[in-house]
């Protein structure tokens, strides 16, 4: 679909790129493929697992219209030199938060530095509904009517369609459910940020690679992941030991035969996504999970470290 957002840098179609990380859920980049413009894929930070402001700048071309950083993991992206970045070209930012609502970078709310952020509220999500459901914010008026008439039909008014959109409003119900557990969500992402610094703790002298808080990002642990050269060997064992773990994402996306045609990155230029699809493995993390039973992990993924060592 072509999309025509405007004058400047919301008018996108064949042609156009958009920069957005090499490693990250297939959505991030597909929603680029939806606006009719081509993701042009950077490395990663692996301390951080986002984007790598260097490499950004490195990667924009005269059909550059816009960044896409996802906040992964629930890690915040670099959003002060990435802002400084799109300033100097004139670039639009359109931040990835489904993993990381309630995160902040130097004390700001992440989805409060671009033109427009997008929110999933996925059941797994930090906040999750019973069903689908997600939300863009953004301060700028023209573009929420934008998003407004998108959701709904591209319809201006009832039954009066300007443009192509879609079927993709809140439900009342999953909108009434949110409500109620949003009042909920500065504990659960306390309880998830104790976990996490448990886990820190508790796993520092084994040989794994442990998630990292770069100041001044503050974290929110959608997944605790870990980076070990043993990943497959280390999961096959934490199976066998009743502990259940999950690959956050197990190829990076130009790797993805839907991204392979479109003339991505090889894995030569981008060494780090590739690294961590292949060591990258998530331990459980939700906010009610108790402190015993994340101990209950420490002793089993110590127990396959030693046998697989
Ligand atoms: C980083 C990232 N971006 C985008 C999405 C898409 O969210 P949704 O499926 O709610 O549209 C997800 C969902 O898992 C995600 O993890």
């Amino acid at each position: 679909m072509r999309s025509t957002w405007g004058s400047g840098p919301w008018t996108w179609g064949p042609g156009d790129e958009v920069i957005t990380p090499a490693f990250s859920f297939v959505a991030s980049a597909s929603a680029v493929l939806h606006a009719g413009a081509r993701p042009v894929f950077v490395d990663i930070d692996l301390d951080t697992f986002t984007l790598d402001p260097a490499q950004v700048e490195r990667a924009i071309t005269r059909c550059t219209k816009a960044i896409l950083p996802v906040h992964l993991y629930g890690h915040p992206c670099e959003m002060g030199p990435l802002m400084t970045i799109a300033r100097r070209h004139g670039l639009a930012v359109i931040e990835d938060a489904a993993q990381a609502i309630g995160a902040s970078y130097a004390g700001r709310p992440v989805g409060s530095f671009g033109d427009l952020a997008c929110l999933s509220f996925y059941p797994t999500k930090n906040l999750g509904a019973c069903g689908d459901g997600g939300m863009v914010v953004t301060d700028r008026e023209e573009l929420a009517e934008r998003v407004r008439r998108l959701r709904n039909h591209g319809s201006r008014a009832k039954y009066q369609h300007s443009e192509l959109g879609y079927s993709s409003r809140l439900d009342e119900l999953q909108a009434a459910l949110l409500r109620v557990k949003l009042r909920h969500l500065p504990a659960w992402t306390a309880a998830r940020r104790r976990l996490a610094a448990r886990y820190s703790a508790l796993l520092a002298a084994l040989p794994l690679t442990l998630p990292h808080e770069r100041p001044p990002a503050m974290h929110v642990y959608h997944h605790y992941t870990v980076l070990s050269p043993w990943r497959d060997d280390l999961a096959k064992a934490l199976v066998d030991l009743g502990v259940g773990t999950a690959l956050h994402y197990p190829l990076p996306i130009p790797g993805q035969p839907l991204f392979r045609n479109l003339g991505g990155p090889a894995q030569a230029e981008c060494p780090r996504a590739w690294q961590a699809s292949r060591e990258v493995l998530s331990l459980p993390c939700f906010a009610e999970l108790t402190v015993a039973e994340v101990e209950t992990v420490v002793r089993a993924v110590s127990q396959a470290v030693n046998r697989i060592g």
